[in-house]
C-alpha cells in the first residue's frame, strides 16, 4: 500500500515535469514558426518575459530589455508610436496630453479656424525638375543604412516596404546589394568616400563602374556623402572578418578584409572641385538628381560651398542635411555625443544661405535625424525641409527593441546582424507590410496636422506656423 502511493507521488512529479516539458516544447516550436515577433523567433518561450514584464508594466521593459531610459535615444512613447503605427494599430490616445504643456521647450503647431480638407497624404516633391530624368519623391523616405550594417532580410523588408508604398529607399554608403533589386523599390545610391560599388581595386573611384550601377532604372538619385551626423569627420571600417562574399560583391571588395572608409573623399579636395564631380557624376547617370549629403560642422567650409556655386553655376539638385544627434552602427561616444551641428542649426543654416543667395528654389532640401513622428516632419518643413529621412523610425518598424547590440553582430530582432540565425527572425513578409504601414500611417497624421493648419501641401508650413515656448517667454 505504502509503495503504491509513493509510486503515485512519483508518477505525479514526473508526470507533472514531463507535462510542463511537453507544454514549453510545443510553445518553443509555436514561437519559433511564427512571424509576428522577431525576439520571440530568437528566443523561444524566454523571450515571453519580455511581454510579460510589459503587460505588468511597460516600463520595466526598458530595464530588462532596452538598457536604462535616459540613455535610450528615443522615449518609449516614440516607439510605441512606431511600433503602433507599423502594427496598423490604432494611434490614437485616451484621456489626454501626456506631455506638460506648461514646460520650457514645448511646442506646438497653430492651427486654422478654417482647416481644408486634402484627397490623399501622398506628399510628393520633384527633385532635379530640370534634369533628364527628374525624380518625384516622397517626402518621407528611409535614411541611408548600408547592408552590412542592416542584415540581408532588413534591406528586403525595406525596399518591399518602400516600393509598395512609392518611397524611396537609401542605400547607404555600402551600395547596391542583391538584395537591394529583389524587389525593385525607388532607390536613392549613396556614395561614400570608399566609392563602394563605383571602385578600382586600390580604392579610387571608377567612372566606368558608377555609370554601370547609376544607370540602373530602380536607382532614382545619386547622394554624395561628405558627412553623417553620428560620427562627422571620422570614417568607419568594417572588420575583416564581417566582409562575407555578399558584402563583398556588392561593395567591390575583396573578402575577409577590412573595408575601410576613409574621413575623406578621394576624388575631390575643394569646393569647386566637389561641385565638378558632382556634375560629372550627375552625366555618368544619365541626368539623375544628384545631390550630397552633410552635417553642417564648420559653417565657413560650408558658405564656401555656396560661394562655390555662385562661382560655378553648378548646384547640386538636392543636399541632404544630417543632424548630430543621428544614428549610427558604431561611431565612439565622443563622436555620436559631441561632434556636428544638431539637426535644427544646421537645417537652418543652409536653408537660410541658399535663400540669400537666390539658390533655394533650385535646390531641393532633405534632413534626418530623429525625424519620427508627424510633427517630427512638420517642424523640419517649417525650417526650411522639402523632405525627411529617417533610420532609425523604419528600423524600429522593422522590430528594433534598441537593444544597443548593432556593433555586436548580436542584434536580438534580426535587423543589424550579419548571422544568418539571427537574421531569419525577422519575417520579411510581415515587416514589409509594417515599414509600408508605418510610412502611410505617418503621412496620413501629417494631412492631419497640414488640414488642421489651414494648409494645402506640407511644403507650406513655415516657421510662422510652429511655435515654442522659450525662457525667456516663460
Ligand atoms: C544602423 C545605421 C546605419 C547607418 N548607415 C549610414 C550610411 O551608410 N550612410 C549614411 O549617410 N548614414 C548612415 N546612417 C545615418 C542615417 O542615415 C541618418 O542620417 C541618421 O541616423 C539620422 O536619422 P535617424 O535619427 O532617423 O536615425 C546610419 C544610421 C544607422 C542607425
Amino acid at each position: 500500500m505504502m509503495l503504491a502511493a509513493f509510486s503515485w507521488v512519483a508518477f505525479d512529479r514526473g508526470g507533472v515535469l514531463a507535462l510542463v516539458f511537453l507544454g514549453l516544447t510545443l510553445l518553443g516550436v509555436r514561437d519559433t514558426r511564427q512571424s509576428r515577433h522577431s525576439v520571440l523567433r530568437n528566443y523561444p518561450v524566454i523571450g515571453h518575459l519580455r511581454f510579460l514584464l510589459e503587460y505588468i508594466r511597460p516600463e520595466m521593459r526598458q530595464y530588462f530589455i532596452e538598457g536604462d531610459n535616459e540613455a535610450a535615444p528615443f522615449s518609449r512613447q516614440q516607439r510605441s508610436l512606431v511600433y503602433q503605427r507599423a502594427k496598423g494599430e490604432p494611434d490614437k490616445r485616451p484621456f489626454g496630453t501626456q506631455i506638460d504643456v506648461q514646460a520650457i521647450g514645448y511646442e506646438w503647431i497653430n492651427h486654422s479656424m478654417h482647416p481644408t480638407t486634402l484627397p490623399s497624404h501622398d506628399f510628393r516633391i520633384t527633385v532635379g525638375a530640370d534634369r533628364a530624368q527628374p525624380y518625384s519623391a516622397s517626402i518621407f523616405n528611409i535614411s541611408a543604412m548600408s547592408f552590412g550594417a542592416l542584415s540581408a532580410n532588413a534591406v528586403l523588408a525595406l525596399n518591399e516596404g518602400a516600393r509598395r508604398g512609392g518611397f524611396a529607399h537609401d542605400t547607404g554608403e555600402g551600395s547596391i546589394s542583391r538584395h537591394h533589386r529583389v524587389h525593385g523599390g525607388d532607390l536613392i545610391w549613396e556614395i561614400g568616400s570608399g566609392y563602394f560599388g563605383c571602385r578600382e581595386a586600390d580604392g579610387s573611384f571608377s567612372e566606368a563602374r558608377f555609370a554601370e550601377n547609376a544607370r540602373l532604372p530602380q536607382v532614382k538619385m545619386v547622394e554624395l556623402k561628405l558627412s553623417q551626423g553620428a560620427k562627422p569627420g571620422h570614417g568607419g571600417v568594417l572588420p575583416g572578418p564581417k566582409v562575407t562574399p555578399e558584402i563583398a560583391e556588392a561593395r567591390g571588395v575583396p573578402v575577409g578584409v577590412d573595408c575601410v572608409s576613409p574621413a575623406s573623399h578621394s576624388a575631390f579636395s575643394t569646393p569647386i572641385e566637389l561641385l565638378r564631380f558632382i556634375e560629372r557624376l550627375r552625366e555618368l547617370s544619365g541626368g539623375k538628381p544628384t545631390g550630397f549629403k552633410l552635417c553642417i560642422g564648420h559653417p565657413w567650409e560650408w558658405f564656401a560651398i555656396a560661394k562655390a556655386m555662385l562661382e560655378t553655376g553648378i548646384v547640386p539638385d538636392f543636399i541632404v542635411v544630417d543632424g548630430a544627434e543621428g544614428g549610427t552602427g558604431a561611431a565612439p561616444l565622443e563622436f555620436t555625443d559631441h561632434v556636428g551641428a544638431p539637426l535644427q542649426e544646421g537645417l537652418l543654416l543652409v536653408h537660410n544661405t541658399l535663400v540669400g543667395l537666390n539658390l533655394r528654389e533650385r535646390v531641393r532640401i532633405g534632413c534626418a535625424g530623429k525625424v519620427i513622428s508627424a510633427f517630427d516632419i512638420a517642424r523640419a518643413m517649417a525650417l526650411g525641409a522639402d523632405w525627411c529621412n529617417s533610420a532609425r523610425g523604419f528600423m524600429f518598424a522593422l522590430g528594433c527593441i534598441q537593444a544597443h547590440s548593432c556593433h555586436t553582430g548580436n542584434c536580438p530582432t534580426g535587423v543589424t546582424t550579419q548571422d544568418p540565425l539571427r537574421q531569419r527572425a525577422l519575417d520579411v513578409p510581415t515587416k514589409s507590410q509594417r515599414v509600408f504601414n508605418y510610412h502611410q500611417q505617418t503621412l496620413h497624421a501629417l494631412k492631419e496636422l497640414v488640414q488642421a493648419a489651414g494648409l494645402n501641401h506640407p511644403n507650406e508650413i513655415t516657421a510662422a506656423h510652429i511655435v515654442r515656448r522659450h525662457p525667456s517667454r516663460a
